[in-house]
């Protein structure tokens, strides 16, 4: 018995030894992507992000341009290169471009017509941001003409004979443009990435996604057009992905239904323009809000100190809606200072970026709704084409290359992650 007991052990041994052989095999044949610790998806409850049920802050950083420099073979190691150095500074998420419509190395063509090679360079960003523990706010078109944007959807449905009218802002109300404009999206949020295997949608690398960089539609100022996209795009986007987090990525403006905090905005002009941040934020599909801080856009004469002083009130202001009335998080998705002002000096830059992160590390002590703050924008040597006055190479500019990796450090301390991450042990140490 002794002896047959031990033959059905040894027999069993060997069957779930080649078993679990068989298993790894699978697995390899199914990708050859190395296996990674289980990554979770970004959640959010009340005005808080939450990610493996603690809270979390966000330091991070803009660079619209990966996809593009994914595309040639040449040109991708600064990607790579970029999300390295933003892994090393301690930033969590990248946000950047999903989209390029039309004209140069386009991923889509025509409509619904994809070019597989940009696709490839896509999924690249998304395998190699996850390689350095970067998630990705991925922007779906552009309110703007770069890279296509919504100009390029009304051409497109021009040439097609089906385009209601040349308005750009037709790509809000055009039933055939929103249909463009949905299956666009479609093709992204089912993408199955050709390096990792995993569809787009079910990839928690992907942060979040962003339906539209800066919304705006000046044709109604009463805002009801826009509202109208926003509620219909966010539900389609959500009848596919559950899994990800959605914003809309609006500048912040408050609109004409909004009279309260209209003081707020930096001019009359900024009620016109189609867009209002409290009622386009309260859309139940939207999980957090979106807020851009550009006092050098929006102001012609003030001086540095007294847009400092409007950026105080602009940041807070929004924070307030998010924890009193939306009961969102809101995350400053681009802040930047340019250099083209007259009164420029390097040393402003700090100034005006740590003015703004300390108020998201305020809030964040008292877990308010301020989660995180995007940096407008970095990029590496070598690619000044991409550069516009507010861009910097953050090895280039010690001061704000610290600013950055003590903001990191200060908002891991009050998430409890430094004791479990060695590079954030290391880097940490030093900014105590
Ligand atoms: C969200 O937070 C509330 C209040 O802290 C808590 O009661 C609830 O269980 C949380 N919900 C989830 C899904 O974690
Ligand atoms: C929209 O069209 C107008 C006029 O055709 C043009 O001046 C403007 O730059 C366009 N705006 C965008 C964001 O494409
Ligand atoms: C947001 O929408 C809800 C209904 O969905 C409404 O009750 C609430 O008043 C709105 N909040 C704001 C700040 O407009």
């Amino acid at each position: 018995m002794v002896n047959g007991n031990r033959m059905l052990y040894t027999i069993l041994g060997f069957a779930s030894c080649v078993a679990f052989i068989y298993m790894s095999l699978g697995d390899l044949k199914l990708s050859s992507f190395p296996r990674e610790p289980r990554l979770s998806f970004v959640e959010r409850n009340g005005t808080q992000f939450f990610l493996d049920g603690k809270p979390l802050y966000v330091n991070g950083w803009n660079s619209y341009w990966l996809m593009a420099h994914s595309v040639d073979e040449n040109s991708r190691p600064r990607v790579s290169a970029m999300l390295q150095a933003g892994a090393k500074m301690g930033l969590t998420v990248c946000r950047t471009w999903a989209f390029n419509d039309g004209g140069y190395d386009a991923l889509q063509i025509s409509p619904g017509q994809f070019d597989e090679r940009v696709f490839k360079a896509l999924d690249y960003v998304i395998a190699e941001a996850r390689q350095h523990g970067i998630r990705l706010l991925l922007s779906l078109v552009n309110n703007l003409q770069a890279y296509g944007g919504k100009t390029q959807y009304v051409k497109w449905a021009w040439q097609e004979g089906v385009g209601l009218s040349s308005s750009n802002d037709s790509f809000f109300f055009d039933p055939s443009i929103r249909k463009y404009f949905k299956n666009y999206v479609l093709t992204v949020l089912t993408r199955k990435n050709t390096i990792t295997g995993i569809e787009y949608r079910n990839d928690p690398t992907i942060f979040a996604w962003e339906l539209i960089n800066e919304p705006r539609c000046m044709s109604d100022p009463s805002g009801d057009t826009l509202q109208d996209w926003l509620e219909e795009m966010t539900a389609f986007i959500k009848s596919i992905d559950k899994n990800h987090l959605l914003t809309v990525g609006l500048e912040g403006f408050y609109g004409p239904k909004s009279p309260k905090k209209s003081t707020v905005n930096p001019e009359v002009w900024a009620s016109t323009l189609g867009s209002d941040f409290i009622r386009n934020s309260n859309i139940s599909n939207v999980d957090f809000t979106s807020v851009h801080i550009y006092p050098d856009h929006w102001f012609h004469v003030l001086g540095f100190e007294e847009k400092q002083n409007y950026v105080y009130k602009w940041v807070r202001s929004h924070i307030e809606d998010c924890d009193k009335e939306l009961k969102k998080p809101v995350m400053f998705t681009e802040y930047g200072l340019s250099n083209q002002n007259k009164d420029f000096q390097a040393s402003q830059r700090e100034q005006f970026y740590r003015s703004i992160l300390d108020i998201i590390y305020k809030s964040a002590r008292k877990k308010g709704s301020g989660a995180g703050a995007l940096i407008w924008q970095f990029f590496v040597e070598g690619m000044e084409d991409y550069n516009d006055d507010f861009g910097l190479v953050p090895w280039e500019s010690p001061s704000i290359y610290k600013l950055t990796v003590e903001q990191s450090c200060r908002l891991a301390r009050i998430q409890g992650l430094i004791q479990e991450n060695e590079n954030l042990k290391v880097m940490c140490s030093k900014t105590e």
